[in-house]
């Protein structure tokens, strides 16, 4: 940020162009629902604000937005560091304006800071982090690092916890494999996010059709159906052999959601610079008896909102869409370029 007025006139406190596009870079790669990319980011004088998209929806997956939330929520934690490799101390507040529950979060570029060895890690973990759908290698997490990674939530109000005995976790996945593959409004709305052909759509959102392998369960990430649903005990077993992260949070309402979300990506960052692949998985937990089962079965205090999959692979990940940067700046900077 600039400190002073300049000779082309930039008034104190004013973003440059080139700092603009690392915030909007560095948010687009954030982990999305169906890779929507809902943000958009609005740059004032000393601070960013971070908004959701309201005309991106995913009625049938996600008719309360909760997914849309914590997809803002990683694009938060996203922002922060990039302001943060910007060297500046990051101040963010979610939901700062009850008059515009559309802006997410708001992040105060305060006084000059210079990042730390961690943040600057995590920095570079978000331009190599990918959704790894496939099965890891047989190499187990060590517990040093699931503890490292799970320290890494650090947010009010949300718990990174290991689910005990994948015996009922693996029981829930199959219910809610079949009920969603039976769906046929969910597949529809699934099938119009699979991009297929990105020549008829250059948009840059959605889930490349290669990215989304037919496969079994838990690897292939997203039910559609020819997904093969194995049988409990064999998807139990393969459930055992990976570090499963369930976040929950105290209550269920949208700031929860966006806090598990910004906890959800620092973890996943933090994974990425020890090594590790991760994907995420909501679609199970948005099948409502599957959400309710959990919390009794596993005497949750809180709401389940997001499991992080975690393990090692020899293998890259696809690459994803991204939309382009000028579409989460606005008119203001696409003016500017
Ligand atoms: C809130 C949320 C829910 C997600 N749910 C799933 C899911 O159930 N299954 C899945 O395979 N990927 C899921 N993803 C991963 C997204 O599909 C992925 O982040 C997006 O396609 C971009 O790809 P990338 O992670 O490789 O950058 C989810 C991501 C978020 C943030």
């Amino acid at each position: 940020m600039e400190k002073t007025a300049t000779a082309a006139g930039r008034r104190s406190g004013e973003w440059t162009l080139a700092e603009a596009e690392v915030l909007g870079r560095t948010v687009l790669r954030a982990p999305s629902v169906h890779n929507t990319q809902p943000w958009r980011l609005e740059l004032t004088d000393g601070a960013a604000l971070l908004l959701e998209r309201t005309d991106v929806a995913l009625p049938r997956h996600d008719p309360r937005r909760r997914d849309l939330a914590i997809s803002c929520g990683t694009a938060l934690a996203n922002l922060e560091l990039a302001v943060r490799v910007l060297g500046r101390r990051a101040e963010a507040t979610v939901l700062p304006d009850p008059a515009h529950p559309e802006v997410v979060a708001r992040v105060e570029a305060a006084e000059p800071l210079p990042p730390t060895d961690q943040e600057l890690q995590r920095y570079g973990a978000i331009m190599v982090r990918r959704s790894h759908r496939g099965a890891f290698t047989g190499l187990p997490v060590s517990p040093e690092e699931t503890a490292r990674v799970v320290a890494a939530a650090v947010t009010t109000g949300v718990e990174a916890i290991r689910p005990s005995g994948t015996e009922r976790l693996a029981k829930f996945f199959e219910h809610a494999a079949r009920v969603l593959q039976d769906d046929g409004a969910y597949q529809r709305e699934l099938a119009l996010w699979t991009i297929r052909d990105e020549a008829a759509h250059p948009h840059g959102a959605g889930i490349r059709f290669s990215a989304l392998p037919p496969g079994e369960l838990p690897w292939a990430g997203l039910v559609r159906r020819a997904t093969v649903i194995p049988d409990s005990a064999l998807l139990r077993e393969r459930l055992e052999a990976e570090t499963l992260l369930l976040f929950a949070t105290a209550d269920d309402a949208r700031a929860d959601h966006i806090r598990a979300g910004y906890a959800l990506e620092r973890c996943w960052l933090e994974g990425v610079t020890l090594g590790l692949a991760g994907a995420v998985l909501t679609q199970p937990l948005r099948v409502a008896e599957v959400r309710s089962a959990l919390c009794e079965d596993y005497r949750l205090a809180g709401f389940p909102q997001a499991l992080l999959r975690l393990g090692r692979s020899t293998r890259v990940a696809p690459s994803s869409l991204r939309r382009g940067v000028a579409e989460v700046l606005g008119e203001k900077w696409r003016e500017r370029r």
